[in-house]
């Protein structure tokens, strides 16, 4: 089913009285990549995806994004659809928007799955990244900042045998507004450091990462996995950065046996 509330396109299959599981995606990119999770879960699970405000379908408005207003939306998402205690599960940047979340109430969460992400804020060089990304939809349009992003995002393997899945994916996020688009990636520079909550999490986290993540490189979530009490690593092999879409089956794996177990 798919409902517009608050300006926000939102899609939930498997709907009941089941656990409920959201999806946040990645920047630039939409609800679409969670269609293999959504396919196998529905069964078993509520879930729920979105796109993040100004991509996808969901308008840009002024595109005077935060990512704590990335987490509000969220958190309006859980409460009009009366959700018990969700598992949030967020790849890059959604996994930015899930860690807030949890840093600001744990409480109404029951569970974390991270894929591809990290706690840390981005430092001076990668604020000077973002302002280059914004400069160049300025001059050439978001198609030609979504080519040159996206292809740093999968791994070349993944292009040559997925040529066709990989373009689809690439002329979505080609489709995204120049609104929506640098309203997120500013949203990205100005978001806090949730480094410090990480010893402090309870709920039961799961991290997965793209073997060959050049974007937030195993090593970085292997330490986050150190570093969080009840939490467990899993590589996924054969994928970069968007392991989800890259190997799904060992992803949904992962998922599947850590639902069972919290
Ligand atoms: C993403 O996939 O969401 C982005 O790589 C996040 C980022 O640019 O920091």
């Amino acid at each position: 089913m798919n409902t517009i509330k608050n300006n926000l396109a939102i899609f939930q299959t498997g709907m009941g009285n089941k656990r409920s599981i959201i999806f946040i995606h990645g920047f630039p990119f939409d609800h679409k990549m969670w269609d293999f999770q959504v396919e196998q879960f529905k069964n078993d699970y509520h879930c729920i995806s979105y796109d993040i405000r100004g991509l996808g379908e969901s308008p840009a408005g002024d595109g005077q994004f935060t990512i704590e207003e990335f987490v509000d939306d969220l958190f309006d998402i859980i409460e009009s659809f009366n959700l018990d205690k969700p598992v949030l599960c967020g790849l890059s940047m959604g996994g930015y928007i899930a860690l807030r979340a949890v840093e600001r109430n744990e409480g109404k969460l029951s569970g974390l799955i991270l894929c591809d992400t990290k706690a840390e804020a981005d430092n001076n060089d990668g604020k000077l990244n973002r302002t280059k990304g914004i400069k160049e939809i300025n001059l050439n349009g978001v198609e030609n900042f979504a080519g040159n992003f996206v292809l740093k995002c999968f791994s070349d393997n993944f292009i040559k045998a997925h040529r066709s899945e990989y373009e689809e994916v690439l002329n979505r996020a080609k489709k995204s507004g120049p609104i929506g688009v640098k309203g997120c990636l500013l949203a990205m520079a100005a978001r806090t450091d949730t480094t410090g909550y990480l010893p402090k999490i309870k709920i039961p986290v799961l991290l997965l990462c793209g073997e060959h993540d050049h974007l937030t490189p195993p090593d970085i979530m292997m330490a986050m996995g150190d570093i969080i009490n009840n939490a467990k690593f899993s590589l996924i092999p054969a994928a970069g950065h968007v392991s989800s879409v890259e190997n799904p089956k060992h992803f949904n794996y992962e998922i599947e046996r850590f639902l069972k177990e919290i």
